[in-house]
Protein backbone atom coordinates (compact mmCIF):
# COMPACT_ATOMS: atom_id res chain seq x y z
CA UNK A 1 0.00 0.00 0.00
CA UNK A 2 1.45 3.65 -0.45
CA UNK A 3 1.95 6.21 2.04
CA UNK A 4 -1.05 8.58 2.37
CA UNK A 5 0.22 11.94 1.86
CA UNK A 6 -2.19 14.90 3.38
CA UNK A 7 -1.28 18.46 2.72
CA UNK A 8 -2.99 21.82 4.14
CA UNK A 9 -2.67 25.58 3.58
CA UNK A 10 -2.89 27.42 7.16
CA UNK A 11 -4.55 30.58 6.48
CA UNK A 12 -3.62 33.15 9.54
CA UNK A 13 -6.34 35.79 8.60
CA UNK A 14 -8.86 33.83 10.51
CA UNK A 15 -8.21 32.87 13.54
CA UNK A 16 -11.09 31.26 14.61
CA UNK A 17 -9.77 28.07 12.17
CA UNK A 18 -6.32 27.84 13.87
CA UNK A 19 -6.18 24.19 14.59
CA UNK A 20 -8.75 22.99 12.33
CA UNK A 21 -5.44 21.09 10.05
CA UNK A 22 -4.48 19.07 13.37
CA UNK A 23 -7.70 18.24 13.99
CA UNK A 24 -8.63 16.60 10.75
CA UNK A 25 -5.58 14.81 10.92
CA UNK A 26 -6.44 13.36 14.27
CA UNK A 27 -10.16 12.42 12.76
CA UNK A 28 -7.72 10.71 9.74
CA UNK A 29 -5.59 8.84 12.00
CA UNK A 30 -8.65 7.42 14.44
CA UNK A 31 -10.28 6.14 11.23
CA UNK A 32 -7.29 4.43 10.21
CA UNK A 33 -7.10 2.86 13.60
CA UNK A 34 -3.78 3.62 14.74
CA UNK A 35 -2.39 3.22 18.25
CA UNK A 36 -4.32 6.20 20.44
CA UNK A 37 -0.82 7.21 21.91
CA UNK A 38 0.24 7.76 18.73
CA UNK A 39 -2.63 10.07 17.38
CA UNK A 40 -2.44 12.11 20.92
CA UNK A 41 1.84 12.56 20.13
CA UNK A 42 0.77 13.74 16.24
CA UNK A 43 -2.29 15.78 17.28
CA UNK A 44 -0.17 17.59 20.46
CA UNK A 45 3.11 18.22 18.15
CA UNK A 46 1.26 19.26 15.06
CA UNK A 47 -1.53 21.39 16.89
CA UNK A 48 1.27 23.39 18.38
CA UNK A 49 3.11 23.68 15.14
CA UNK A 50 0.16 24.81 13.64
CA UNK A 51 -0.95 27.67 16.42
CA UNK A 52 2.70 28.87 15.69
CA UNK A 53 2.88 29.33 11.82
CA UNK A 54 -0.64 31.31 12.56
CA UNK A 55 0.52 33.88 15.47
CA UNK A 56 4.31 34.19 14.40
CA UNK A 57 4.53 33.84 10.74
CA UNK A 58 1.21 34.37 8.86
CA UNK A 59 0.79 30.45 7.75
CA UNK A 60 1.89 28.38 5.50
CA UNK A 61 1.91 24.84 4.46
CA UNK A 62 1.48 21.34 6.56
CA UNK A 63 2.50 17.93 4.88
CA UNK A 64 1.43 15.01 6.84
CA UNK A 65 3.04 11.74 5.19
CA UNK A 66 1.39 8.53 6.98
CA UNK A 67 3.95 5.80 6.27
CA UNK A 68 3.77 2.00 8.06
CA UNK A 69 6.81 2.86 10.18
CA UNK A 70 5.72 6.61 11.14
CA UNK A 71 4.08 9.57 10.77
CA UNK A 72 5.98 12.51 9.31
CA UNK A 73 4.68 16.37 10.16
CA UNK A 74 6.11 19.05 7.54
CA UNK A 75 5.49 22.56 8.55
CA UNK A 76 7.04 25.05 6.24
CA UNK A 77 6.21 28.75 6.44
CA UNK A 78 7.48 31.98 4.67
CA UNK A 79 7.61 34.03 8.08
CA UNK A 80 10.03 36.28 9.98
CA UNK A 81 12.04 33.38 10.33
CA UNK A 82 13.84 32.06 14.11
CA UNK A 83 16.83 33.50 14.95
CA UNK A 84 18.10 31.85 18.26
CA UNK A 85 16.43 28.49 17.58
CA UNK A 86 18.25 26.85 21.10
CA UNK A 87 16.84 29.80 23.22
CA UNK A 88 13.19 29.38 21.25
CA UNK A 89 13.16 25.83 21.94
CA UNK A 90 13.26 26.52 25.71
CA UNK A 91 10.70 26.28 27.92
CA UNK A 92 8.92 29.91 28.92
CA UNK A 93 10.73 31.71 26.31
CA UNK A 94 7.87 33.83 23.85
CA UNK A 95 7.92 36.82 21.77
CA UNK A 96 3.81 36.78 21.56
CA UNK A 97 2.31 40.56 21.68
CA UNK A 98 0.23 41.26 24.65
CA UNK A 99 -3.05 40.79 22.47
CA UNK A 100 -1.83 37.40 21.70
CA UNK A 101 -1.11 36.26 24.88
CA UNK A 102 -4.70 37.60 26.03
CA UNK A 103 -6.41 34.81 23.74
CA UNK A 104 -4.39 32.34 25.72
CA UNK A 105 -1.32 32.05 23.85
CA UNK A 106 2.40 32.86 24.68
CA UNK A 107 3.50 30.92 27.88
CA UNK A 108 6.87 29.53 25.69
CA UNK A 109 5.54 26.11 25.80
CA UNK A 110 4.78 24.89 21.99
CA UNK A 111 8.06 24.21 20.85
CA UNK A 112 8.91 22.62 23.78
CA UNK A 113 5.82 20.36 23.43
CA UNK A 114 6.35 19.94 19.91
CA UNK A 115 10.30 18.30 21.16
CA UNK A 116 8.24 16.71 23.93
CA UNK A 117 5.89 14.83 21.79
CA UNK A 118 7.69 13.66 18.59
CA UNK A 119 10.38 11.44 18.36
CA UNK A 120 12.44 12.98 16.23
CA UNK A 121 12.23 16.90 15.73
CA UNK A 122 14.08 19.31 13.37
CA UNK A 123 13.70 23.12 12.98
CA UNK A 124 15.31 24.96 9.86
CA UNK A 125 14.77 28.70 10.22
CA UNK A 126 16.61 31.64 7.75
CA UNK A 127 15.61 35.28 8.97
CA UNK A 128 13.73 36.96 6.93
CA UNK A 129 12.45 33.55 4.84
CA UNK A 130 11.23 31.14 7.26
CA UNK A 131 10.93 28.36 9.28
CA UNK A 132 10.59 24.48 7.96
CA UNK A 133 9.91 22.81 11.21
CA UNK A 134 10.11 18.90 10.47
CA UNK A 135 8.55 16.08 13.15
CA UNK A 136 8.09 12.04 13.31
CA UNK A 137 6.27 9.95 15.56
CA UNK A 138 6.90 6.58 15.06
CA UNK A 139 4.70 3.79 14.94
CA UNK A 140 5.46 0.94 17.85
N1 LIG B 1 7.05 29.40 12.81
C1 LIG B 1 7.67 30.35 13.50
N2 LIG B 1 8.12 31.46 12.89
C2 LIG B 1 8.77 32.42 13.59
N3 LIG B 1 8.99 32.36 14.92
C3 LIG B 1 8.56 31.27 15.58
C4 LIG B 1 7.87 30.21 14.92
N4 LIG B 1 7.59 29.25 15.84
C5 LIG B 1 8.08 29.68 17.00
N5 LIG B 1 8.66 30.91 16.87
C6 LIG B 1 9.37 31.70 17.91
O1 LIG B 1 9.72 30.83 18.97
C7 LIG B 1 9.12 31.29 20.18
C8 LIG B 1 8.76 30.09 21.05
O2 LIG B 1 7.73 29.31 20.43
P1 LIG B 1 6.75 28.45 21.35
O3 LIG B 1 5.76 27.79 20.50
O4 LIG B 1 7.59 27.58 22.24
O5 LIG B 1 6.07 29.55 22.29
P2 LIG B 1 4.89 30.58 21.96
O6 LIG B 1 4.27 30.23 20.63
O7 LIG B 1 5.43 31.95 22.07
O8 LIG B 1 3.87 30.29 23.13
P3 LIG B 1 2.89 29.00 23.28
O9 LIG B 1 3.27 28.03 22.21
O10 LIG B 1 3.14 28.45 24.66
O11 LIG B 1 1.51 29.54 23.11
C9 LIG B 1 7.94 32.12 19.75
O12 LIG B 1 7.52 33.05 20.73
C10 LIG B 1 8.51 32.80 18.50
O13 LIG B 1 9.38 33.86 18.85
MG1 LIG C 1 3.66 28.29 20.25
Amino acid sequence: MNNVVLKYVIDASDFTRAGEASSDVKNKLKQMNLPPEVIRKVAIAMYEGEINMVIHANGGEITVEIAPEGIIMTLKDNGPGIKDIPTAMKEGYSTAPDNIRSLGFGAGMGLPNMKKYSDSIDVQSEVGVGTTVTMKVNIA
